[in-house]
């Protein structure tokens, strides 16, 4: 069958509203080529992502072939019963409480990267705000030193944007993490070693310690879960900040709603991963042929669960392609996925994203922030994310 539509295309995954819309409507399921199964609707997306005995996740986003050892993968390439065990530890070493207690932290970068802003001129609140508070708070909660967080971004984007995430190699085409990028797994494996000898009140510390049924993480696996924490949240929490302040300057009554009722922030901030998602799909594999609505997906075909697609499904979504902060339902979005791998780090993600809207509305009365003239909206180049390159406005702030 000819390709109707590839999500690995960034073009098309970001520009097809209007062609997902027909396929949800033609089937569940649709084949959109070589073999690969893309699934449309809310319904089917959520059967398949609980469903970790027939829809495998160590293939990831990993190329046909690329097989990563176990103990190097991330806990999303992990099935169970390894991914339920090491889950455990991530769950536990992240909790709310943890997040709770690095709220007045964010608090204090969010003000502090606002208040380095001019009161008058141009910025770009890309690398300005929206970058760097996500990358910040992870670095926080993982108990690293504050001003190793320039370079720790800058590993992990070279890490992401040097196709990595698909090939387990580096740039150089060296295979494996601690082999391609030698600096960043050797910081990692540095941070792990302070706190065997001296534990501290931190998630690296947590992850350490944590015992599942009797057994620890090996020294391996804690490396690649602290590297799964720094990119896991990255550039998606960046997106979600930059889809949301986007939004607060473009959907019409937002910014005033949002200023005069607090209570609506967190449907804003749903509404947001709805309609914009972060994390565009999940890739899965069939291990065990599933009948979904008369199409047979067969084991060792590959599958695409379109959550994008599914976040405007009209059956569960009203007016789906509109952004409503009265919507009552719009937590139900897969953009953090769901069942099982449902993301770990989603209090995290909304707690950043909370904090970054009350400091920008603090800081900035009414008006004085706005796109430039003639801004055009130009979507980060990965294919699996949306969120907006550069936010350039121009600044007024007459206080
Ligand atoms: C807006 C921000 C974020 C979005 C949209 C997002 C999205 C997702 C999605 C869709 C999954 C499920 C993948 C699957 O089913 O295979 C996931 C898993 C995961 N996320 Fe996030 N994420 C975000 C922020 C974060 C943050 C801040 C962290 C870490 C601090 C994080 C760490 C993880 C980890 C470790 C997993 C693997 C969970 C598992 O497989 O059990 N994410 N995320």
């Amino acid at each position: 069958m000819a390709k109707t539509f590839n999500p690995f295309d960034a073009e098309q995954a970001h520009n097809s509203w209007a062609l997902l819309t027909n396929l949800r409507e033609e089937s569940a399921v649709v084949d959109i080529g070589d073999g690969m199964g893309y699934v449309t609707r809310h319904a089917e997306c959520r059967q398949l992502l609980r469903d970790t005995d027939g829809f495998s996740s160590v293939q990831g986003f990993k190329a046909p072939g690329v097989v990563v050892p176990t103990e190097d993968r991330t806990l999303g390439e992990l099935d169970p019963p390894n991914h339920t065990l090491v889950r455990r530890v991530m769950v536990t070493a992240l909790t709310p409480r943890s997040v709770k207690a690095a709220e007045p932290y964010i608090e204090s970068r969010a003000t502090a990267l606002l208040d380095a802003l001019a009161d008058h001129g141009g910025a770009d609140l890309v690398p300005a705000f929206t970058s760097p508070l996500p990358n910040a708070s992870t670095v926080h909660l993982l108990g690293f030193p504050e001003e190793d967080a320039p370079q720790i971004m800058a590993w992990a984007k070279d890490l992401i944007e040097s196709g990595f995430p698909g090939t387990h190699r580096n740039r150089e085409g060296v295979f494996g993490f601690a082999e391609g990028f030698s600096d960043f797994a050797g910081y990692i494996d540095a941070r792990i070693e302070e706190r065997r000898t001296h534990p501290r009140d931190d998630v690296t510390t947590k992850l350490l310690e944590l015992d599942v049924d009797g057994e620890r993480l090996m020294p391996r696996q804690l490396r690649a879960m602290v590297r799964n924490l720094i990119t896991g949240g990255l550039t998606t929490t960046s997106q979600l900040l930059g889809n949301l302040l986007y939004e607060l300057f473009t959907v019409p009554g937002l910014e005033d709603r949002l200023r005069s009722d607090h209570e609506a922030w967190p449907r804003a901030i749903e509404e947001s991963l709805r309609l914009a998602p972060p994390v565009m799909f999940i890739p899965r594999g069939c291990v065990r042929d599933t009948e979904i609505d008369g199409t047979v997906i067969h084991a060792g075909q590959r599958v695409v669960m379109g959550t994008a697609c599914a976040n405007r499904d009209e059956a569960v979504f009203e007016n789906s392609d509109e952004f409503d902060v009265d919507r009552a339902n719009t937590s139900d979005h897969l953009t953090f996925g769901y069942g099982p791998h449902f993301c770990p780090g989603a209090p995290l993600a909304r707690a950043v994203a909370r904090i970054a809207i009350s400091a920008f509305l603090q800081h900035f009365p009414s008006g004085a922030v706005r796109l430039t003239d003639g801004y055009v909206y130009e979507n980060v180049p990965a294919f699996f994310e949306t969120g907006p390159a550069r936010l350039t406005v121009d600044i007024t702030r007459s206080q």
